[in-house]
């Protein structure tokens, strides 16, 4: 996608999420250039004098602290910018905070002449998802929430543990809004060609069990953040994840933050399903076939984003 196969990304807010991000994407040695923009420049400048220090054991790499006017040549920009969950705070709490946040991003990324693609995570993630597509004015396949990305991974580790299973060969999804209301995508997960629901069955696990490891999965943001005040290595690395497949235009199948066009009967909304991810960015959302409760649990979750009202979102 890039000039001479040279591929920049910039990454807008340096904090626990975005400097785990930034470091995932060195040990990965993924993106020659690699700029660092935040309100706290010294974080910066101290990040990437730091994150150089791991490139001569991965891949060379020019990290730089940086503006918004090297968005100008960039293929990717990441938004991790904006304030994060205290205890007892859900992230729809965030909204305005970080709409305002946003607002003040995305205009100079724009301005830079920036012309890849948009990814991201501040919460709440499908809202500022909408909300940078509509500031932005860009086409809809070049802005990618993180979605449910975290939330699948969350949701495979814990299926992993029950059946004894390697958490890459599990293809369970978590589908709808990155927040209270996502669900399980269980009716149409399987592993090894086989049913989840089967699987677990065949391991002891009722269905019941299954919807106690959704509601655990939906839950572990607040039991981490209970613990030590922030979530950021998850999702860091699937945003590195995604990073990867837009950079090396793999068409993936990941879950994230997609714009839907009439799948699961919904429009005019960014939120959590799987969808095929390349060097456009979205290539196209995979409607996944639900059954009749989660078909409903899809449009309760999109009621849920719907009905969250902000200033500055029409
Ligand atoms: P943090 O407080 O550690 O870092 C936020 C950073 O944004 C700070 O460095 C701050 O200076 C910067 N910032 C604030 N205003 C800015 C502006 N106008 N321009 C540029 N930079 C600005 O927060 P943390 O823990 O890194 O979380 C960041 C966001 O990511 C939060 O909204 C959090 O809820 C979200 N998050 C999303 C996840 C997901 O799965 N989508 C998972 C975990 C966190
Ligand atoms: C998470 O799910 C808080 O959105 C953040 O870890």
């Amino acid at each position: 996608m890039s000039k001479n196969n040279h591929q920049k990304v910039v990454l807008v807010g340096d904090g626990a999420v975005g400097s785990s991000y930034a470091f995932a994407m060195a040990q990965q040695g993924l993106a020659e250039e690699f700029v660092i923009v935040d309100v706290i420049k010294e974080r910066t400048e101290g990040d990437a004098l730091d994150l150089e220090d791991a490139t001569a054991f991965t891949a060379p790499k020019n990290i730089y602290s940086g503006e918004y006017s090297d968005c100008a040549d960039a293929d990717l920009v990441v938004i991790t910018a904006g304030a994060p969950q205290k205890p007892g705070e859900t992230r729809l709490d965030l909204v305005n905070k970080n709409l305002k946040i946003l607002s003040s991003i995305v205009k100079p990324v724009v301005d830079s002449g920036f012309n890849g693609i948009f990814v991201v995570a501040a919460n709440p993630v499908d809202i500022l998802t909408y909300a940078t597509w509509k500031f932005s004015g860009f086409p809809k396949n070049k802005i990618i929430g993180s979605g449910t990305s975290l939330d699948t991974s969350r949701l495979r580790v814990a299926l992993a543990k029950k059946l004894e299973l390697d958490p890459r060969d599990v293809n369970a999804y978590i589908m709808g809004e990155h927040g209270d209301s996502e669900f399980a995508a269980y009716s149409a997960a399987t592993a090894g060609g086989k049913s989840v629901v089967e699987l677990a069955k065949e391991a002891g696990l009722s269905f019941d069990d299954l919807l106690k490891i959704e509601d655990e999965t939906r839950n572990k943001a607040y039991e981490i953040i209970n613990r030590k005040g922030a979530t950021f290595y998850g999702v860091a690395t699937s945003l590195m994840r995604i990073s990867k497949a837009i950079l090396r235009d793999e068409n993936a199948i990941l879950p994230i933050g997609a714009s839907l066009e009439g799948e699961y009967g919904l429009k005019d909304i960014f939120i959590g399903t799987p969808a095929v991810v390349n060097g456009q960015g979205l290539a196209k959302v995979i409607e996944v076939p639900l059954d009749d409760r989660e078909k409903e649990l899809m449009a309760k979750s999109a009621e849920t984003l719907r009905k969250v009202t902000a200033d500055g979102l029409a």
